[in-house]
Order: structure tokens, then C-alpha cells, then sequence
């Protein structure tokens, strides 16, 4: 089975088309979305429609749940609240439903889906360090753990010790686990502004994070259009 995963899309609809582009080309299986499908980016209700189409596996980000009053707002910086408080006006029921109907965690027979993390999921933290990384392997009954949440793709391997790294492609050992982030769609913040997502082989075992172009100005405009602080668009240049 080949998959297509995503994360992090945040309403930027020109890097979801861009990411689905390259997808499709790879004739993939089944596409899974790992959570902020709206927040920061001006077209939340287009990256719905766009995602539902696909039929993917998907779970709930903290913008996701923070759009539908499922989550607090109140330790959301300055920006991410100005553009949730927008979204909120945007959505029509039918996005509410979608939103409200997702799961924190997902597992299947060979791996796990989060948003940020198996320990108190709801609790939206990070996995940033290796400390963090060992508390989620210790909750983790397969062997790989994909997430996204920080927009930095990287990937975390149980081992003595435990270490991380980044490398765009990488065939999982047996017997070892694995937590690997595939960055964001909409707002990377690795100093990228292209667009991270990633192909996952279940037979060969290999993972592929991949990046693409997209429009960049095109979504940065509309964000301009729609009265949103230039902020947000002006990170979307820069990867930050
Ligand atoms: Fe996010």
C-alpha cells in the first residue's frame, strides 16, 4: 500500500494543490492527513472541500478543534487567534461537522496518526527532544508514530540512544520504532517555504519527505484580501 500523507495545510489551498499534484502523479493508494486543515491561510472552506474529496484518513489539529470551540484559544498567539476568530465566520455547518467529527488518534495495524502527541493528545504539546520522543515511544504499540504540528519535518528513532534526524528518505528496520514528522503543507518553519509532505511504502518500509514549489505570492495575496494581518503572509516567503 502506498500512502500519501499530509499535515499542517492551514487554509493555504495553492500548497494543497501543489502537494495533491505531485500525489496523484504517484499513483497513490490512500492519502492520510495528519490534522490543521484551516488557521493562517485565507481559503479554510476550499481546503475542506478539497481534502473531503479525497476520502482520506484524517485527524483533528489544534486549529481543526479550536475552529468548532473544541479546544482553547487562549494560549494561541496574537495571530493564529485573529485568523481563528475569521475562520469561525467563514465555515458553514457542513465544515463544522467535518471538523467536529475527527478523532485525536488514529491507528492502524502498522502505525499510528497524531497531531502532536500520543501523551494527552488533547493537550496539543510538541515533540521536540528526545525526552519527548521516548514518553510517546513508551505509549506506542506499533512501530511507527506519524505527526505533524511543529511544520519541521523530522524524524525520531528508538535506539540507545535515541536520536533524530532528517533525511528524505529512510527504510524502517524491523523491530524498531520510529516517530517521523512530515512537516507542514501550508506554513513550513524550517526555513523552506516550499511545500513538506511525504509518500510512505508499507511493503518496502521506505519514506520519502518530499517538497514542492507552489504559488507562494497567489496565497500570500489572498491572505492580503482578506484583511489578514501580512504577517502570515509574509512567513509564508520566508518558511518561518
Ligand atoms: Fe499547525
Amino acid at each position: 500500500m502506498r500512502y500519501g500523507l499530509f499535515s499542517d495545510v492551514h487554509g493555504n489551498l495553492e500548497a494543497l494543490q501543489a502537494v495533491l499534484g505531485v500525489l496523484k502523479r504517484e499513483d497513490v493508494d490512500n492519502y492520510i492527513c495528519l490534522g490543521d486543515i484551516i488557521g493562517y491561510g485565507a481559503s479554510p472552506r476550499e481546503c475542506i472541500k478539497l481534502i473531503k474529496d479525497l476520502n482520506p484518513i484524517v485527524i483533528a489539529g489544534n486549529h481543526d478543534y479550536a475552529a468548532v470551540h473544541l479546544t482553547d484559544i487562549s494560549y494561541f498567539n496574537t495571530y493564529a487567534k485573529e485568523v481563528i476568530l475569521w475562520t469561525q465566520n467563514q465555515l458553514q455547518d457542513e465544515d463544522r461537522e467535518y471538523l467536529t467529527g475527527l478523532k485525536l488518534v488514529h491507528n492502524l495495524p502498522d502505525f499510528t496518526l497524531v497531531h502532536a502527541t500520543l501523551r494527552r493528545p488533547e493537550k496539543w504539546n510538541y515533540i521536540f527532544s528526545t525526552y519527548d520522543a521516548q514518553q510517546n515511544f513508551q505509549m506506542l504499540t506499533t512501530s511507527l508514530l506519524f505527526i505533524g504540528h511543529s511544520h519541521v519535518p523530522i524524524i525520531f528513532e528508538e535506539n540507545t540512544p535515541c536520536r533524530y534526524y532528517f533525511k528524505e528518505t529512510v527504510k524502517f528496520e524491523e523491530g524498531r520504532k520510529y516517530i517521523i514528522n512530515i512537516g507542514s503543507v501550508g506554513q513550513p518553519r524550517d526555513g523552506d517555504p516550499r511545500a513538506s509532505f511525504a509518500l510512505y511504502d508499507t511493503e518496502s518500509r521506505i519514506i520519502q519527505i518530499k517538497r514542492v514549489e507552489y504559488d507562494v505570492t497567489g496565497a500570500m495575496r489572498k491572505i492580503a484580501e482578506a484583511g489578514l494581518s501580512k504577517v502570515l503572509a509574509w512567513r509564508l516567503s520566508r518558511g518561518e
